[in-house]
């Protein structure tokens, strides 16, 4: 099976915590587009949805599937997503496709949050793949600075990318994450970043693996 037969694979297999009658939350990226083509074979059986980025946006109202604004809903059954990398404990690195803020908004909101990604995702130790940190324009630079001082890792500037936010993306290079909470947390509290793509405070509740084996479901 190739890497994307795997990510349709596990995209497919995520139709079953799609609860009917209610309004989901739909990730960003090219598992969760094999989602939102998966969905879409259901989509009279749901409200709607509340997509994590203005393509996902596109991509579901394409499918005629209804988009609410996040401020228009009080609650959602359950968000899907993929990830960058995931450890066993379901903490996450996202922001691959630099939508990490809106998909944090929406995991925060949603009961559960369900992870789709290829089994490659899955690692002992997360930050190989380089950690995506969302900051206002303005603070790049200084942000770029206190990461190199104060936590380590490389940060570079994501050339030619603008956030559906309007901000930038600094991508963080040669971690070794083994506390992502408290990781976290500090990145978060540096003048200048919006959100981080660590997903530890609010990791996902499943993660569905695709493996050449087929569907792996892992709960904590
Ligand atoms: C986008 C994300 C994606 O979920 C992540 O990058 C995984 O993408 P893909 O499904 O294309 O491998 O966080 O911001």
């Amino acid at each position: 099976m190739t890497q994307d037969e795997m990510k349709c694979d596990v995209a497919n297999s995520a139709l079953k915590y799609v609860v009917p009658n209610t309004i989901i939350g739909v990730g960003t990226g090219s598992t969760a587009n094999f989602f939102i083509d998966a969905l879409a074979t259901m989509k009279d059986q749901i409200i709607g949805a509340v997509a994590s980025s203005l393509a996902t946006q596109e991509r579901l109202e394409g499918h005629g599937i209804t988009v609410f604004d996040l401020n228009e809903v009080e609650s959602m059954s359950v968000y899907i997503d993929g990830a960058d990398e995931s450890d066993a404990e379901l903490n996450l690195i996202k922001g691959g496709g630099g939508a990490l803020t809106r998909e944090k908004i929406v995991a925060a909101v949603a009961e559960q949050f369900v992870c789709i990604a290829d089994e490659s995702k899955l690692v002992d130790v997360m930050g190989e793949f380089p950690l995506p940190v969302e900051v206002i324009p303005m603070s790049s630079n200084y942000v770029m600075r206190e990461i190199t001082k104060n936590i380590g890792g490389t940060p570079v500037l994501r050339k030619g990318f603008v956030t559906d936010n309007g901000n930038l993306i600094l991508d963080v290079g040669g971690l070794k994450i083994t506390n992502p909470k408290e990781l976290e947390n500090k990145l978060n509290s540096i003048v200048g970043v919006v959100t981080n793509g660590l997903f530890a405070s609010r990791g996902a509740d499943v993660l569905l693996l695709g493996t050449q084996q087929g569907v792996k479901t892992i709960k904590l």
